[in-house]
């Protein structure tokens, strides 16, 4: 039997308890004291995975916010009757002030999400949106229902990475964008910097280029394979980053584009919603904090190697991956592996389009990855 989990169960945090239905709610804990009796009565946690369940399956990070973030949560939290103020400048100055980038070039949204829905609307209206086969294409599947644009992928490499060369090929002066992610989701790849940037200072004279930058940070070398100075030095490129990812704030919601000023101007300009104060406050509070990013970054790493570990002690294919998921290949279509792994609450990424072979697991905590380490050989032989 398989089964696709939707997205919208993913994005209400239902995932864990419809895959995961056996974990039992536990006893109140003392920070739940205070919630409505709702709350308590509900089988489910609040937010987050229910306990007991390891939700490897969103590309969250379970090691952030940082303590620099909470205390901003707090004090924002306190100022919640008013409207954010200053907090947007003050974060968009400090963005420019690392990237050497004028404030003006920075759109930031609500996650990173909202940019990129913004963008494939805008452009998307022009032209078609050419993209690898295999992208995070939420947003561009959104311009797609609004019937606002239409996408056009291009077949990977066989090597599962993205064919910049069939890319280059398929612009046209038709075409509305090019949305890269790099490095790429699920594959995790990251692209030859030469390369990359090479093909993208070409299509860029054609059309708008979008780079989505989602996992940069968490990449080998983020200075050397960033397309930013493609974005300073003139290049219709865009550029985008999320605080849900290394900085582990995916509930707070905060993300941004660094482009020309005119193009985040009309990105500002097609937002849909104003960021809650609490996601701007808290991503001021953690964006220089290099304790915590560095922190942040070792555990995702020793995450991942355990899982390459694994994979590889097992005999199975898994893509060299710069991020905070890997994708592999078990051996067992990835529905039915992921529905092995739910049935012991543990919560992996089921198929993606036709690539019925091919799972994708989240670094979570370790011990929760140990657990998956641990249940996959039975998990993927059954
Ligand atoms: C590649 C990529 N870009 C963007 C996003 C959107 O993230 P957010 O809206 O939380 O910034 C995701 C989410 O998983 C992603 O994988």
């Amino acid at each position: 039997m398989t089964f696709q989990i939707s997205r919208r169960l993913m994005l209400t945090g239902a995932v864990g308890a419809s895959l995961a239905g056996a974990a039992a709610k536990a006893a109140p804990k003392a920070e739940e004291a205070a919630f409505p009796p709702e709350v308590l009565a509900h089988e489910h946690a609040l937010l987050g995975p229910d306990d007991g369940v390891a939700l490897l399956a969103r590309n969250e990070n379970p090691y952030g916010p940082s303590e620099s973030a909470l205390k901003m949560v707090d004090y924002a939290g306190k100022k919640g009757a008013y409207y954010p103020g200053q907090a947007n400048l003050i974060l968009a100055e400090m963005i420019a002030e690392r990237h050497g980038v004028d404030p003006k070039q920075i759109a930031i949204t609500t996650g990173s999400g909202e940019a990129l829905s913004a963008i494939a609307v805008l452009y998307g209206r022009q032209g078609p949106i050419v993209a690898p086969r295999l992208f995070w294409d939420t947003t561009a599947l959104y311009a797609k229902r609004l019937g606002l644009a239409e996408i056009s992928r291009v077949p990977l490499t066989d090597d599962m990475g993205v064919d910049l060369a069939g890319i280059e090929a398929a612009v046209t002066e038709e075409t509305g964008l090019v949305q890269l992610c790099n490095p790429n989701n699920p594959t995790g790849l990251v692209s030859d910097s030469k390369t990359f940037k090479a093909a993208v200072k070409r299509m860029a004279k054609k059309t708008t280029v979008l780079v989505d930058e989602a996992y940069m940070e968490l990449a080998d070398d983020p200075d050397g394979n960033t397309c930013l100075d493609l974005v300073k030095k003139g290049h219709n490129v865009i550029v985008s980053r999320t605080f849900s990812k290394i900085y582990g704030m995916a509930g707070l919601r905060v993300g941004y584009i660094i482009s020309s000023e005119e193009t985040a101007e009309k990105v500002r300009g097609a937002a849909m919603s104003w960021i809650a104060g609490t996601g701007l406050a808290s991503a001021i509070g953690a964006y220089n904090d290099e304790t915590f990013l560095e922190y942040s970054k070792s555990k995702i790493v020793e995450a991942r190697e355990m899982i390459l570990a694994k994979t590889k002690e097992l005999g199975m294919v898994a893509l060299p991956s710069q991020t905070n998921f890997v994708y592999f290949k078990s051996g067992k279509p990835a529905n039915d592996l992921q529905e092995a792994l739910a049935a012991k609450n543990v919560i992996i990424r089921g198929q993606y389009m036709d690539y019925a072979d091919w799972s994708r697991v989240s670094m979570g905590k370790i011990e929760d990855v140990e657990r998956f380490c641990a249940l996959l050989p039975e998990a993927a032989s059954a």
